[in-house]
């Protein structure tokens, strides 16, 4: 595998040669561990709620700026059928951090609703949770967790989420999701302000000792209304990893090479720094999976972690025949099936024979 000072030389490079030579390795990597298939995974945006303060974040508590809403049960699961009309074998369920406004039981409710009426598999994104909570979705019929860790920087890491009690208890949450036999999805931002070349090396290779499933990277887009939005527009600070797409190809590219059987997103935040190509140069620098937002138009201008996300808000039906097209034409195939981790199907329990 890459040791650091390797991930750190493809990091800092600008010169063709050896950029052609990283693309070709993760290319053929992903190629050879995950093949073709390229697996959708329907993203369902079922509350914008929030009690965090993330210093990035557009639904951050502190923003009085976004009408909050928690979608209704009914709702939720007409757009699960949208997702399987539409073949995708996963639905992701993402909200802010709200255990007021998203009770345990109530998610609980939700994803037995949902097991009514598909064998998709579910995807939680819901933020740091007590164990017991973790463990009832896991028993309701939740297959997979995403956390990011963001940074595995323990100072930028306080910095950015103030009011958390700190890095090490966001690892804590990832080790009790997979102990609990969940897949587990993590990852971070690109180009935090305040992040180094070396913080960024580490998080890299932080994917392979997570032993990590999934893995969502995407650059730091920079918010208006939140504390290190306002920083990073009125002064970039120099020397340090920029939020660019160069840069997010890298990583994704570095990700393929220490992780070659995860489950990798091109990422909307690489899609909406390149609106016409970012899907594309994602997928073919390591990438193999793609998150449609399947949620309602009304719902998703008002899910605005970041800017301009909304602005990639085609309905779901016309947004799915064009990316389809887009995977096509690259000579990638649109997978079927859950699309489950290679990696994870190696050492799980029994009780993933459900998925
Ligand atoms: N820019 C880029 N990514 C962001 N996220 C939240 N806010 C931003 C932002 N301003 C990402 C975080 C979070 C995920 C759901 O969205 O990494 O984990």
């Amino acid at each position: 595998m890459l040791n650091l000072d390797e991930i750190l030389r493809y990091l800092r490079a600008t010169d063709e040669e050896t950029l052609s030579e990283l693309w070709a390795r993760a290319d053929t990597v992903r190629r050879e561990c995950v093949g073709d298939a390229v697996h959708l995974r329907g993203l369902i945006e079922i509350s914008n709620f929030c009690q965090a303060n993330c210093a990035y974040c557009g639904i951050r508590a502190g923003n009085p700026l976004p009408v909050r809403y928690r979608m209704e049960i009914s709702e939720i699961l007409q757009q699960v059928k949208l997702a399987e009309k539409l073949g995708y074998g996963t639905v992701v369920l993402q909200a802010g951090e709200s255990p007021g406004r998203l009770p345990a039981a109530w998610v609980t409710e939700l994803l037995c609703a949902i097991r009514e009426i598909s064998s998709q598999a579910v995807t939680l994104s819901l933020g740091e949770r007590p164990e017991k909570d973790y463990a009832a979705w896991r028993d309701a019929g939740a297959n997979r967790y995403l956390l990011r860790f963001e940074t595995g920087n323990a100072e930028l890491f306080a910095k950015i989420h103030p009011g958390h009690p700190g890095l090490e208890t966001r690892l804590l949450a990832l080790k009790m999701l997979r102990s609990l036999g969940y897949e587990l999805g993590s990852g971070i931002m690109i180009g935090i302000p305040g992040e180094s070349w070396e913080d960024l090396a580490a998080d890299i290779l932080r994917f392979h000792s997570l032993n990590l499933d999934m893995i969502g990277v995407g650059p730091f887009l920079p918010h208006a209304q939140t504390p290190l939005g306002k920083q990073f527009i009125e002064k970039m600070v120099a020397s340090q990893v920029p939020n660019d797409e160069m840069t997010t190809l890298k990583v994704i590219a570095l990700t393929r090479l220490v992780r070659p059987y995860a489950n990798i997103p091109s990422t909307t935040a690489l899609a909406t720094i390149n609106m016409s190509g970012g899907y594309e140069l994602g997928l073919s620098r390591g990438a193999n999976i793609i998150m449609p937002n399947v949620t309602p138009a009304k719902y998703r201008e008002l899910y605005e972690i970041y800017p301009a996300k909304t602005r990639t808000a085609d309905a779901a039906e016309i947004f799915d025949q064009n990316l389809k097209k887009r995977i096509l034409a690259l000579g990638r195939k649109i997978g079927t099936g859950a699309g489950n981790s290679v990696n994870f199907s190696c050492y799980t329990d029994s009780k993933s024979d459900a998925r």
